[in-house]
């Protein structure tokens, strides 16, 4: 493949001060499990018909001993930024305390990243709750977010200066909606009356992570990643607009108005009582501190219907998909960043995550993902777009640095631009990832 991702001349995103990364997240390609607690993934994947291919996270792509061989990778990709999430139960004993070894593992990964001159983007939660808090209520309860806190607190200390960003949590709609509320992602609750509060709780753990981190770290950029997919109506009939209305603030903005505004999208008052976030006065204090930036997911959006029992109904997502049956539509992510603009007062955004899932073959050692390099493309000028609009936008992290675990997909989605053969455990550069490469080293 000859293909090369390109941007306009002029673009911002040519500029050496754009921020260029990949991402991945700790339960996703550690492995190494038997040296950590375990988290409500390892039961989530334990119980039968949750996960797709019926694995685990016991090994994933072995990057617990292979991180020195990722970094050389990642380096060798040129990228300015790498963004890792920490395992709370690698680092956090039963009793609270720091376990060395666990930060150790990260202490040694940081160093190497900071040797190299690659910027640590840290997330701080992608979803591995320890299991023990899980057995204590998890997310519904809001002991919950105090003992964030205090994970925070203390990992933060020890990290010192080898961190450039910190990011609180990694898209809440995901722990709270898909974890409590429908229960496709662990721990795998079902119930209305608990998507809410999960979210709630999660909310103001941020808050009081917002307000650590402003103590423990003040020379690190500090703030949260949302994920976000946009809401179209399926005809312009005024009943299916309401339906995206009313996705669009059950979905997308009630976990990004609370931080911004301090208030929940009105469609609360809508909400049965019994499926309402349970506030203590103060809380909408706490979760809307000043952060120094949003960090942005987007990967589809979603269209939707009007239904007269459950407001909407979202209908099959049109051609052309990825192989993981999202719609590939890079208008939605332009859209949703000018209005994200427009409708609140945003510090500077960074994507965090943006990538697509293709089923990729290697053949002779080599790995031809046209379909993952036409996102790229298509998704790179679409943030260029917005940001001709008049979006701020610092930097972007493509999703993901390698194949991993992909949550309820297990091992069945790829979404790397370095493909993982989970046999041998050798990776691959595929196409996507050279021609990143030479996007930011051509800069
Ligand atoms: C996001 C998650 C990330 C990955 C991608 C495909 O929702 O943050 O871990 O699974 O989706």
């Amino acid at each position: 493949m000859t293909a090369k991702l390109s941007l306009p001349q002029s673009s911002k995103m040519l500029s050496k001060d754009f921020v260029y990364g990949v991402a991945t997240a700790s339960f996703q390609i550690e492995g190494g499990a038997s040296k950590r607690l375990p988290c409500i993934w390892d039961t989530f994947c334990d119980t039968p018909n949750k996960v797709v291919d019926g694995s685990n996270g016991q090994t994933a792509c072995d990057h617990f001993h292979l991180w020195k061989e990722d970094i050389a990778l990642i380096d060798s990709l040129g990228v300015d930024a790498y963004r890792l999430s920490i395992s709370w139960p690698r680092v956090i004993t039963k009793e609270g305390k720091l376990n060395p070894e666990g930060v150790q593992f990260y202490t040694n990964i940081l160093e190497s990243l900071k040797s190299r001159n690659i910027k640590a983007f840290v997330t701080l939660y992608h979803w591995d709750l320890p299991q023990y808090l899980e057995d204590e209520g998890g997310w519904l309860n809001r002991n919950t977010a105090y003992k964030f806190r205090d994970y925070v607190e203390l990992i933060s200390t020890a990290f010192g200066d080898l961190v450039h960003s910190y990011a609180t949590l990694n898209e809440p709609f995901c722990s709270s909606f898909l974890g409590y509320e429908v229960g496709v992602h662990a721990p795998g609750k079902v119930g209305k009356e608990y998507g809410r509060k999960a979210a709630h709780h999660l909310l103001l753990a941020h808050g009081l992570a917002m307000q650590v981190l402003a103590k423990t770290s003040p020379n690190t950029k500090n703030g949260i990643v949302l994920n976000f997919t946009p809401c179209y109506s399926e005809t312009d009939s005024a009943a299916d607009k309401q339906a995206a209305a009313f996705a669009d603030d059950y979905f997308n903005q009630w976990y990004i108005q609370p931080i911004y505004e301090g208030k929940y999208p009105d469609i609360i008052n809508k909400l049965p009582i019994a499926h309402r976030p349970d506030i203590v006065e103060g809380d909408m204090e706490i979760i809307s501190q000043p952060t120094d930036y949003l960090g942005v997911n987007f990967y589809t959006r979603a269209i939707y219907r009007y239904d007269d029992k459950e407001y909407f109904f979202q209908i099959e997502p049109p051609e052309p998909r990825t192989d993981i049956g999202w719609e590939i539509y890079p208008q939605a992510f332009t859209d949703l960043l000018v209005s994200l603009n427009e409708k609140y007062s945003l510090p500077p955004i960074y994507i965090t995550e943006n990538g697509a899932s293709i089923d990729d073959v290697i053949v002779a050692g080599k790995v031809e993902d046209v379909r993952r390099f036409n996102y790229y493309q298509q998704h790179l000028n679409a943030v260029n777009d917005a940001i001709e609009k008049g979006v701020v936008v610092h930097g972007y992290f493509a999703w993901s640095l390698m194949d991993n675990f992909e949550w309820a997909e297990g091992y069945l989605k790829r979404f790397g631009i370095v493909y993982v053969d989970y046999d041998t455990q050798i990776r691959t550069i595929k196409q996507s990832g050279y021609a990143y490469k030479a996007l930011i080293s051509n800069r």
